[in-house]
């Protein structure tokens, strides 16, 4: 249920892209157990629809905002959408996002393109119009959902690596620019979790390397994670939800490794 402040507001808005499913949907549940008003964005009118009824189900204050975030005014919108309704913004979780397999000497304009028009420029243009109304709050936290592979060469995977280091250095980037007004921007790399973007990526891998055994290719790659297992959505949320509301108020320009040992500092 939404917690609210003595004027019978919520008390903690948050806005979640990339919710229609995977792990921005258990962002969103769990924000919403957290006494949080939550905004949920995405492309996928569907998906969205099912992930609205979940958390409506759980009893709250949901704004659904259907939206391709690529095209220009998609950031800025989306942001005023949960502004509008709810007089401010006190999270936001950047988690949409697009990734395509194709070998380095196949890549194409297309698959470049529409990864870093995700990636990097809609979550640039988030941070801004978010960071906008945090500076005039003089509070805020922005979180955004980066991958162990930026730090990887990974060359049937470049286009979604490199716009994942994008992703680190618009976090650090924001965190300085917002530091003045108290606004924290960290950024989370979570390990291998078997949502719908990870199986589809998975087996184009194991199609491009002529592996006709899914499961044994699948069953080597989770070997090589230290901690032995693939992530739940779950407990990746759960240390979203950590930086979104618990996290000390000194801890800025992070990036949270949640790979189960395999992404290391
Ligand atoms: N699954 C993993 O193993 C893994 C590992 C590391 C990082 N990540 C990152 O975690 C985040 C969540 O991914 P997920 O695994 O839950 O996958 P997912 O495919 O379930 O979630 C991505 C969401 O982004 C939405 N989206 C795509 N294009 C969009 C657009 N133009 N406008 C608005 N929304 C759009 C999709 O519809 C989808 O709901 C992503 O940023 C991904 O890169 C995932």
């Amino acid at each position: 249920m939404t917690t609210t402040d003595k004027n019978n507001r919520p008390s903690r808005r948050a806005l979640v892209t990339g919710a229609a499913g995977g792990l921005g949907r258990e962002v969103s549940r769990q924000l919403l157990e957290r006494g949080c008003a939550v905004a949920i964005c995405d492309i996928d009118a569907k998906g969205l629809a099912d992930t609205e009824q979940l958390l409506l189900k759980q009893g709250g204050e949901v704004e659904c905002i259907v939206c391709d975030l690529t095209t220009e005014d998609a950031p800025q919108a989306a942001v005023e959408r949960a502004v509008a309704r709810w007089g401010g913004l006190d999270v936001l979780v950047n988690n949409a996002g697009y990734g395509v397999i194709e070998p380095f000497l196949e890549a194409t304009h297309k698959a470049w393109t529409r990864t870093l028009a995700l990636n990097v420029t809609a979550l640039a243009m988030l941070c801004k119009a978010a960071g906008r109304v945090m500076r005039e709050q003089r509070s805020g936290r922005i979180i955004n959902i980066t991958s162990p592979g930026s730090r990887m060469a990974l060359p049937d995977y470049t286009a979604y690596t490199a716009s994942k280091a994008g992703v680190d250095s618009i976090t650090r980037a924001a965190a300085v620019a917002l530091a003045p007004y108290g606004v924290l921007v960290n950024s989370l790399a979570p390990g291998m979790m078997d949502t719908e973007m990870q199986r589809s990526t998975e087996m184009e891998m194991a199609r491009i390397n002529g592996r006709s055994d899914l499961q044994a290719f699948l069953d080597e790659r989770t070997q090589r994670i230290p901690l032995g297992r693939r992530a739940s959505v779950d407990e990746i949320a759960q240390a979203v939800v950590w930086l979104c509301l618990d996290a000390p108020p000194y801890m800025t320009a992070e990036r949270l490794n949640m790979s189960g040992g395999l992404d290391k500092d």
